[in-house]
């Protein structure tokens, strides 16, 4: 239904060399530049803030998407829709989900909606036509470099059936664990934008990943 899109997460970058970094991406295809945020209650882990992000989003020639890992997602928000074009949040964050999307929305930015993995893929149904993007978490959100858990293919594939039975058009992200094998096994299952972070910026060749993971 869309191409497949790669949107490397910056999480994974030399934060040192940040404006040399995004370059690099976007010279080797990237699509999107993928953005972390956690702020240490949501997750178990501290990234970075809206100051990176408007750092990211001044030096970027590709739209910036956020994920915010973050309890209160509604507060934070007028922080990150000047500088990002999708923000996803996520269903078990302590705010009203649905208001918050229309906020986003209402802002000028595209919404996504993201769960964990142990959040069954029905806590989102109600959300699916409100949203630009559905994030499949394909590993426990805090931190790059953890092993993807393939059982996430099933809401993957849930994503993709309850699309075209509703007849909507959201974008299915994966993030977590993508490299050349289980990016094509989410494809294969209907996702159509990989985020990865360890797998592009720690291979040498981060043009040859991108390609790759675009099939
Ligand atoms: C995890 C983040 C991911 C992470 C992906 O909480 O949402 O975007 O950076 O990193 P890799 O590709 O290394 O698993
Ligand atoms: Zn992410």
């Amino acid at each position: 239904m869309h191409p497949v899109l790669v949107a490397p997460s910056l999480l994974a970058c030399d934060f040192g060399h940040l404006h040399d970094e995004i370059r690099r991406a976007e010279a080797a295809g990237a699509d999107w530049h993928h953005l972390d945020v956690m702020d240490g209650h949501f997750v178990d882990n501290i990234s970075f803030g809206p100051a990176f992000v408007e750092a990211s989003a001044a030096a970027a020639r590709i739209p910036v998407d956020t994920h915010l890992m973050i309890s209160r997602p509604d507060h934070y928000l007028g922080r990150f829709t000047k500088t990002s074009r999708n923000i996803t949040i996520h269903v078990e964050s302590d705010c009203d989900v649905s208001a918050t999307l229309r906020a986003i929305r209402a802002a000028g930015c595209t919404c996504g909606i993201s769960l964990r993995p142990g959040t069954p893929f029905s806590a989102i149904e109600t959300h699916l036509d409100s949203v630009d993007l559905v994030l499949v978490m394909t590993v426990e959100p805090g931190f790059g470099g953890q092993a993807f858990q393939p059982a996430m293919l099933e809401k993957v594939r849930s994503a993709a059936r309850l699309r075209s039975q509703k007849n909507l058009s959201y974008r299915i992200q994966v993030d977590g664990g993508i490299n050349a094998e289980t990016g094509a096994q989410s494809v294969a299952a209907g996702a159509d934008t990989l985020v990865a972070g360890t797998s592009v910026f720690r291979e040498p060749d981060m043009a040859s990943a991108i390609a790759t993971l675009k099939g």
